[in-house]
């Protein structure tokens, strides 16, 4: 029997057990979900999805069809063009006070294809990659598709969602390989300054045995007067333990351009980059000449989209603080609100669905109401909710006075 005619199962013996690892994120399953009503003809308000609704700017579109009319359409160096891996090492100098060399950078398709370069370059059967919690849910992935198990750091509400230094130092054993750090963080849009990365590098100096991935890819959208810091600049001493990740899809609204990149020592980059040549040998050469002219571009762009994204900020959580029943902590960084919703644990919609997870809410607030968002256990913590609010004030208003309906409906 052929693999189609068992509807693509991954039991079949065509497959490897590592797929048994390879779990459907939620993020996915619910814009699936949304999308079967889309089709019978709802109109669903989408806040599942973390993505820029704003377009990529004009002189970064002008400087791609340049370069593919300048001929740039050869295979690239699997590393990364040198013009692209120039403007990363000045943005790093310039953004982030770090010096990286062109052997210590590497660029990625999507920030995404450095995590898996990195744990597939290091991590196997036994080690232990710790995961502050809530995540982002390809973390966890792909550790486990390489083996690894991932050791969970819980991050609190009443600490701002920031990874303290005691949960950092009780979660790592003699196994540990890596550590996770994302902040501005998906899904709770928390931050880490300067005095908090201080006292992870102070934990981090007692285990020698501990690399970190520090994912900065929403360095940029940072709010409240702060300013995003990077640990390899608070910790220099540390830098040759760290890979500094960032890249062009969150800051530019670049997503589809997949272009990631990575400042780190020069033998991971090496370890990464056969990966990536066996992988894929290399990233779209158009791509990269987009994002080398995002980097080297104006500021401001930044500044505009910043602007706009507080100014949503405050709308969404504003609102849901006004839902009884739902509490909603201010982020700071990123463009995710992560509201709390205890006290709807137990009831029942008016649609007749009794709330016993916030997946429940997730799945009533879709059906009943026709907006999708992303309940917080996807992302290890619950029962919280994450929503985008990378998308129109008008939607967001909307969506709001939908959960809010939904919550006003609740009985029992
Ligand atoms: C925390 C975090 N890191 C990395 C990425 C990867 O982004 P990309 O692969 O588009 O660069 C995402 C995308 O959602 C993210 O949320």
């Amino acid at each position: 029997m052929g693999v189609m005619d068992k509807g693509g199962d991954t039991a079949h013996p065509l497959f490897a057990q590592r797929m048994d690892r390879l779990g459907v994120p939620a993020t996915i399953a619910m814009a699936q979900r949304a999308r079967t009503l889309r089709a019978q003809g709802e109109k669903v308000l989408s806040l599942a999805l973390g993505e820029p609704d704003f377009a990529t700017p004009a002189a970064v579109i002008e400087a791609a069809h340049r370069a593919a009319l300048d001929g740039q359409t050869k295979y690239p160096p699997v590393d990364g063009t040198p013009a692209l891996k120039a403007a990363i090492a000045r943005k790093f100098a310039r953004e982030n006070a770090l010096e990286y060399a062109p052997a210590e950078i590497m660029v990625s398709n999507g920030g995404k294809q450095v995590i898996f370069n990195a744990f597939m370059a290091t991590v196997q059967p036994g080690d232990e990659v710790v995961i502050p919690r809530p995540y982002w849910v390809s973390y966890p992935l792909i550790v486990q598709i390489f083996g690894g198990t991932p050791v969970y750091a819980d991050c609190h509400e009443a600490d701002g969602f920031r990874l303290t230094a005691a949960a950092l130092e009780a979660a790592i054993t003699p196994r540990t390989k890596w550590l996770v750090l994302n902040f501005p963080n998906n899904p709770t849009g928390g931050t880490m300054g300067r005095a908090d990365l201080e006292a992870i590098a102070e934990v981090l100096r007692r285990h020698p045995h501990v690399h970190v991935l520090s994912d900065e890819i929403y360095e940029h959208l940072i709010y409240d007067g702060q300013r995003h810091v990077s640990l390899a600049a608070v910790a220099p001493d540390l830098k040759g333990r760290i890979l500094t990740l960032n890249g062009v899809s969150k800051a530019y609204a670049m997503t589809g351009w997949r272009v990631g990149y990575v400042g780190g020592p020069v033998p991971l980059i090496r370890a990464m980059t056969a990966i990536q040549g066996s992988a894929t040998s290399g990233i779209c050469s158009i791509s990269q000449a987009a994002a080398a002219a995002a980097l080297d571009g104006p500021p401001d762009i930044i500044a505009q989209m910043c602007a706009v994204y507080d100014r949503r900020r405050k709308l969404v959580v504003s609102t849901l603080r006004n839902i009884p029943g739902l509490t909603c902590a201010m982020p700071h960084g990123a463009f995710y609100a992560y509201p709390g919703i205890a006290a709807c644990m137990g009831r029942t919609t008016a649609g007749g669905q009794l709330l016993k997870t916030d997946e429940d809410f997730a799945i009533a607030l879709l059906n009943e109401q026709h907006v999708a968002l992303v309940h917080g256990s996807a992302f290890g913590q619950g029962p919280y909710l994450r929503l985008s609010y990378a998308t129109s004030d008008d939607i967001l208003r909307e969506a709001c006075a939908r959960i809010a309906r939904l919550v006003d409906g609740l009985t029992g």
